[in-house]
């Protein structure tokens, strides 16, 4: 066969996909499962979000835009910017593109060379690897323990910065912990960042508006405003808004970054869909009660499932700040057997025991840099929660009998 490039030989597709594609084959097959690995929120996209698209498509706004996004749409993100973060951009330091997802890619590609070390904080998003990966660069994660809450502490940032690195990934909330950083933790961080010049900070603001118990979001150029002309800062509407299917992304940060970004959606993936643009203008510029309802609904589910789980032999789980998703240990369950004589080895083997033989779908720790541990979604009903809370305790009860 015609041969693929190089870089894909040691380039992993996101395990999720594997668990995601298992669950769908035992769910054709007829078996009750209960997906807990899902990364979207479980609500509606508002209406009012709709009826914008709707009008957009009834105006024929239905044509090519700028590449960096709509003017009005940049203005509208623009404004989120100083209501939400108290940081000010001008539209031109603003882009848009097909979600945080590409965004974050197009944002590596123009920040990062062949051989330029990249830190990530572990557990990380999925992504992160396979991305750093694609533009030749290498991975520097830091692992962050459970006993201190999954944050990054300044004197590990400290040793692990070197003369190669040029970019540290912030993720707060954090997808898969749901860690968030108060602004003294976060200040710590910057504190460190502040003697790199050299480093660029990119901060992953995509679950922003998901914390609980009057936590305080904050974001490394808000805390530290001499760290702004080296920070991207990304954010999106898919998680706040629901519209994970919508595909809209954003950034803002300095002009020079913004530009290079645009010169490389011009040559590739062009101007982000033009009817998502303005209902991502209506998401911005609507009604924000919504995020705190949405946000007292996702901690009524936190507070049980993390309680419910924590109390289960084999199992322990912090409760995190933010995001939809509980990072449990199954450390008390490594090297038990299965009623089938199957060995758990690892949080992967868990993971596919606990789906195959109990029906609840979740991601196995090795997708995220940090076992042994795995990802639960609880974007989900609260029936369905305590269905997979029963069926969890029921799986670990029978590792533990063997
Ligand atoms: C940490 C993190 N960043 C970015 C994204 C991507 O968001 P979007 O849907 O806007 O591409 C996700 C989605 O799961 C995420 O978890």
């Amino acid at each position: 066969m015609t041969e693929l490039a190089q870089k894909l030989a040691d380039f992993q597709p996101s395990s999720i996909g594997e668990i995601f594609t298992l669950a769908n084959q035992l769910k054709s097959e007829g078996q009750d499962i209960l997906d807990l690995s899902i990364g979207e929120p479980d609500f509606l996209t508002p209406d009012h979000v709709k009826q914008a698209a709707i009008s957009a498509i009834d105006e024929n706004y239905t044509k090519y835009t700028n590449v960096e996004g709509t003017l009005e749409l940049k203005q509208a993100i623009s404004k989120k910017f100083e209501r939400d973060n108290g940081l000010n951009y001008s539209p031109e330091q603003i882009i848009v593109d097909a979600g945080a997802k590409p965004l974050l890619m197009h944002a590596m590609q123009a920040m990062l060379n062949q051989g330029d070390e990249v830190i990530i904080p572990t557990p990380c998003w999925t992504s992160y690897t396979g991305m750093v990966k694609l533009c030749d660069a290498i991975c520097s994660y830091i692992p962050c323990p459970e006993d201190k809450g999954f944050k990054l502490q300044a004197s590990d940032l400290e040793a692990a910065i070197t003369a190669k690195t040029k970019l540290i990934l912030l993720n707060s909330p954090c997808n898969p912990t749901g860690a968030a950083y108060t602004h003294a933790e976060m200040k710590a961080i910057t504190d460190v960042l502040l003697d790199y010049p050299d480093v660029w900070i990119l901060a992953d603001d995509i679950y922003e508006h998901i914390t609980y118990d009057s936590f305080k979001f904050c974001t490394p150029a808000q805390v530290e405003p001499r760290l702004y002309d080296r920070t991207l800062t990304v954010n999106g509407v898919s998680k706040a808004y629901s519209m994970t299917g919508w595909r809209i992304g954003f950034a803002a940060g300095p002009q020079e970054l913004i530009n290079g970004i645009v010169k490389i959606l011009s040559q590739s993936s062009g101007n982000p869909c033009s009817i998502s643009q303005a209902a991502a203008i209506a998401a911005l510029e609507g009604p924000q009660e919504l995020l705190a309802e949405r946000a007292k609904i996702f901690r009524q589910r936190r507070d049980f499932l993390a309680t419910r789980l924590d109390s289960i032999a084999g199992l322990r789980c912090h409760k995190p700040e933010g995001a939809f998703y509980l990072y449990p240990s199954c450390a008390g369950l490594i090297g038990k057997t299965t009623a089938d004589g199957l060995k758990i080895n690892n949080s992967n083997d868990f993971v596919k025991y606990l789906l195959r033989s109990h029906g609840v779908a979740a991601v196995p720790g090795s997708a995220f840099e940090y076992d042994p541990y795995f990802r639960l979604s609880y974007a989900t009903s609260m029936e369905t929660l305590e269905q997979a809370a029963q069926r969890i305790e029921t799986a670990c009860k029978a590792l533990l009998a063997h």
